[in-house]
């Protein structure tokens, strides 16, 4: 029996990996615009990073990791998401001591045990950026901008961006106990997860999707109204940026992230035409992070992006990406003794940087004509017969329909010449 691909997971075919190039090549062409360097870490890390990054209330640490023990007796853990690889990385290689802030961007494959359904896999792609050490809101407008651009280069539209500040270690715990002390009348009415939420993560209780919790939290006290006066002021200052720039957002009071990680600004950008995994983006600042896994006291911001979600909302709103990279040249053989001389001319060719296909089957030369058709080639050369007796080949010009003798000598430069190589 065929062995299938683990549930949740892809394969993504030449048709879908020339599209994934293309976006790809657009994030690290913004990400050179707003200064944003690639830092690649290990897919797999101690699974103690994760419990101190991301945390041990969260339910990607609780329910979704995929950690194993390896041959050593080491726990390991295929990252879930990158931020805390990042902070581990950027402490680890000191990057401190560089000229600040470090910005960094990634992108790769994460895992997660989660329920697979449209738009949710366990292994996913994202596309994030990290900044390390600039307390400024600019730098949570800055990234902000930079995914908005991103979107907004590739044509989709309905974007919405919901903007809040979840606090700071200052101002939270009074508002924890004060959401704390609005739900407690009702907490056996909460569902079960809200309950055990209730005493170790309540903010989270805010975003449950269960209707009858969504009833018990009609008037809640907002994390806005407990800000204290510094991160009042960052966060009216994230406006501001984002207004100066014309990027349209949305406050949401209710926005808490599924990750243990945010100080002050949590952002998401959500697009209703992919159906309920709307989140196409997500991320905010992350002021105790690097402490917190054994770095010096460093502000940080950032935020990731699901690729498999950007391919969906592409074809729900019906935007074709330009199709990959054509072939030059195709070279047919007129017949076996041709082999040895087309087989040159067409590395030769490749030599000079021109994409050049060949036959590799021992093909007739009228089903090597066939297999040209799917390439779609501008010029097929044709080598053998009386012409290679004579030191020639042709040269077909498909678009004009027109064909010449050209000498073997000087085909390559020929054709190199009609492609400015
Ligand atoms: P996150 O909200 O868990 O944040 O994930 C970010 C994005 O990854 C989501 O908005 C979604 O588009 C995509 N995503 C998450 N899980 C899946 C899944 N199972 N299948 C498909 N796509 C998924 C983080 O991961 C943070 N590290 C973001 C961040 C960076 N915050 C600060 N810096």
């Amino acid at each position: 029996m065929l062995t299938k691909r683990p549930r949740g997971t892809n394969d993504f075919l030449p048709e879908d990996t020339c599209k994934w190039q293309y976006v790809e090549n657009l994030l690290r062409e913004i990400c050179h615009e707003f200064g944003y360097e690639e830092i690649r870490t290990p897919i797999f890390e101690e699974t103690e990073l994760f419990l101190r990054g991301v945390g041990d209330t969260t339910d990607i640490v609780q329910k979704e990791m995929y950690t194993f023990e390896d041959a050593g007796g080491r726990s390991v853990t295929l990252r879930p998401e990158n931020t805390a690889s990042a902070v581990r990385a950027y402490v680890e290689n000191k990057m401190a001591y560089r000229s600040q802030p470090t910005k960094l961007f990634y992108i790769g494959p994460m895992f997660r045990y989660e329920r697979p359904q449209a738009g949710r896999f366990r292994q996913f792609h994202q596309f994030g950026v990290e900044c390390f050490g600039a307390a400024s809101p600019a730098a949570d407008a800055e990234i902000i901008t930079l995914a908005w651009e991103f979107y907004h280069r590739l044509g989709l539209q309905n974007l919405e961006l919901n903007l809040n500040s979840v606090g700071c270690p200052e101002c939270r715990p009074a508002y924890r106990k004060a959401l704390q002390d609005f739900l407690r009348p009702n907490l056996d009415k909460l569902c079960d997860s809200c309950r055990e939420r209730f005493d170790k993560n309540p903010l989270r209780i805010l975003d449950c999707k269960n209707p009858e919790c969504q009833q018990y939290l009609v008037g809640a006290p907002t994390t806005l109204d407990a800000l204290c006066d510094d991160c009042r002021e960052h966060f009216n200052a994230v406006n501001k940026y984002l207004d100066a720039v014309g990027i349209p957002y949305k406050i949401n009071e209710r926005l808490v992230r599924g990750l243990d990680y945010y100080t002050n600004t949590a952002f998401e950008i959500l697009l209703s035409d992919i159906g309920a995994q709307s989140a196409v983006c997500g991320g905010g600042r992350y002021n105790r992070l690097v402490e917190e896994i054994g770095g010096k006291s460093t502000p940080g911001v950032g935020f990731a992006l699901g690729m498999e979600r950007v391919f969906n909302a592409l074809a729900s709103q019906g935007i074709e990406l330009p199709a990959g990279r054509k072939v030059d040249v195709f070279v047919a053989a007129l017949d076996a003794e041709a082999g040895e001389e087309s087989f040159r001319l067409t590395t030769e060719l490749r030599r000079q940087g021109l994409a050049a296909a060949q036959d590799v089957m021992g093909r007739s030369l009228k089903a090597q004509f066939k297999y040209a058709d799917k390439f779609a080639a501008a010029y097929t050369l044709i080598v053998g017969g009386d012409e290679l007796a004579r030191g020639a080949v042709q040269l077909r010009d498909m678009a004009a329909g027109e064909q010449q003798e050209v000498a073997i000598a000087d085909v390559v430069s020929l054709i190199c010449a009609k492609f400015h190589k």
